[in-house]
């Protein structure tokens, strides 16, 4: 089957995808909140670091893995360690796909609510008013239908860019939105600077303030580190695994960390300077993008235009991130089931919008697994991928890596396509093995907080 594999067009393409991956509600929505309440650059700071050190190593090996077999998760690891239970590991990057994009597509679903409401002129009314803009954003969480029928047109559109291919749908839609989002955040972060006070939100973003900056803080940009690069659930693998061997995999994967740090820092920057030249609320939280900023655009000149052009660039940046969700899902049925690729887009694309659909349900609109969880099943979905799945995914690859696969076959692989390459074999072990200790250490700690009340990190 592999012979008549799929592949990526240019590198530009490969890099433009992969990055649109791992551009996403994560950095335009996640970041600049978790940023703003937990120290601004101090979080910052840790953040980079937890993205050179783990997020770096964990996306080249995904690329390495996936090039290698030419195979998406289960296939890879089954190849790669044939009978043996490594393969565990790839179903539980399929696993995750699942549990991510049921919330994912709500949030989508919102998003082009928000679009709707905005070009509408719906946010007129909520100027200065944070409270009645949260009233609206909660009133529309909680429907039951209105919610669901947006989150069906996201995981349609969805589904109509996977079923198309990964030259004609995802590379040809990445290379669309990706260069538009980069131009839409410049301008709104332009914008943003030249209000006037804008810049207090450069400094609120950008100054270290040490006293804010917890234990918990770190775990937080280290569980984020992995969800704002895509990591930890194979779908890095799955790229790769349309990829030749002419393609640089260092520099690339360089490609995708420097773009999508750049781009979660311009969302920053472009939320916080328009915040606080309008006197906002920056600790806003999560609520920062659906309360404060449409009670924020209003205020500005040509406020519908801003809205919906903000509203539009988050849309394109959670698409482009869930349609790699669902290609995991799709590659494997397509290479371990033997499936076409429309039959394994549409079929499974429908199961994981119904499981989104509780998800919704969830927030208000009738289903109440509240008494099940403890959280609603939304914010379940949220804590068990970011929290669990995906870090121990990552730890797992590294170990993978340094334990059955070998040091060695690894370098092989990322040695093609490199000129001259300057890696040793003892770098890149102290590497995965800081990443496998760091990402080990916080999954320990975690599990014993939530199991034996043990706090491990203040
Ligand atoms: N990286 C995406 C974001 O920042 C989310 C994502 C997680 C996408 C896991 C794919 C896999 O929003």
């Amino acid at each position: 089957m592999s012979n008549q594999r799929e592949q990526w067009g240019s590198k530009l393409g490969f890099i433009l995808a992969a990055s649109g991956s791992a551009v996403g509600i994560g950095n335009i929505w996640k970041y600049p909140h978790m940023a703003g309440q937990n120290g601004g650059a101090a979080f910052t700071m840790v953040y980079l670091v937890c993205i050179l050190v783990v997020g770096l190593s964990i996306v080249i090996a995904e690329f390495v893995i996936g090039r290698k077999t030419q195979l998406s998760p289960v296939g890879a690891f089954e190849t790669l360690a044939p009978k043996s239970s490594w393969k565990w590991l790839g179903f539980l990057g399929v696993a995750s796909a699942f549990v991510i994009l049921s919330f994912y597509g709500v949030v989508g679903g919102w998003i082009l609510k928000y679009i709707f409401i905005s070009l509408s002129g719906g946010f007129h009314s909520l100027a200065n008013n944070p409270d009645a803009a949260e009233k609206l954003f909660g009133g529309f969480v909680s429907l039951t239908w209105s919610p669901v029928f947006f989150q069906i047109i996201f995981m349609v559109i969805c589904i109509y860019v996977i079923v198309n291919g990964v030259k004609e749908g995802i590379e040809r839609w990445s290379k669309i939105m990706m260069p538009l989002i980069i131009v839409l955040l410049i301008v709104l972060a332009i914008r943003g600077l030249t209000l006037p006070n804008g810049v207090e939100g450069l400094k609120f973003l950008f100054q270290p303030k040490f006293e804010d900056l917890t234990a918990s803080s770190v775990v937080l940009a280290l569980g984020h580190s992995f969800f704002t690069l895509s990591l930890g659930m194979g779908t890095m693998i799955t790229y790769g695994s349309y990829l030749d061997r002419k393609q640089n995999l260092l520099s690339s994967a360089l490609w995708v960390i420097a773009l999508d740090t750049a781009i979660a820092m311009l969302a920053g920057i472009a939320i916080f300077t328009t915040v606080f030249a309008l006197n906002a609320d920056p600790a806003g939280g999560a609520g920062l993008i659906f309360f404060i900023l449409p009670s924020v655009f209003p205020q500005l000149v040509g406020g519908a235009i801003w809205g919906t052009l903000f509203f539009i660039l988050l849309f394109m940046a959670a698409l482009t991130s869930a349609i790699s969700i669902l290609e995991v899902v799709t590659a494997y049925f397509i290479d371990q089931k033997g499936w076409s690729r429309k039959k394994a887009t549409i079929q499974f694309g429908a199961v994981i919008t119904i499981v989104g659909v509780f998800c919704s349900l969830s927030m208000g609109g009738g289903i109440n697994l509240t008494e099940f969880f403890g959280i609603s099943f939304f914010d379940f979905m949220d804590y068990l991928s970011s929290k669990y799945m995906l870090p121990i995914g990552g730890l797992l690859t590294a170990l993978f890596i340094l334990k059955k696969w070998g040091v060695n076959n690894f370098m092989d692989e990322l040695k093609k396509g490199m000129d001259k390459s300057k890696l040793s074999k003892e770098l890149i072990t102290v590497l995965f093995g800081i990443a496998a200790a760091v990402v080990g250490f916080i999954i320990i700690s975690e599990i014993l907080e939530v199991v034996f009340g043990i706090t491990l990190i203040q």
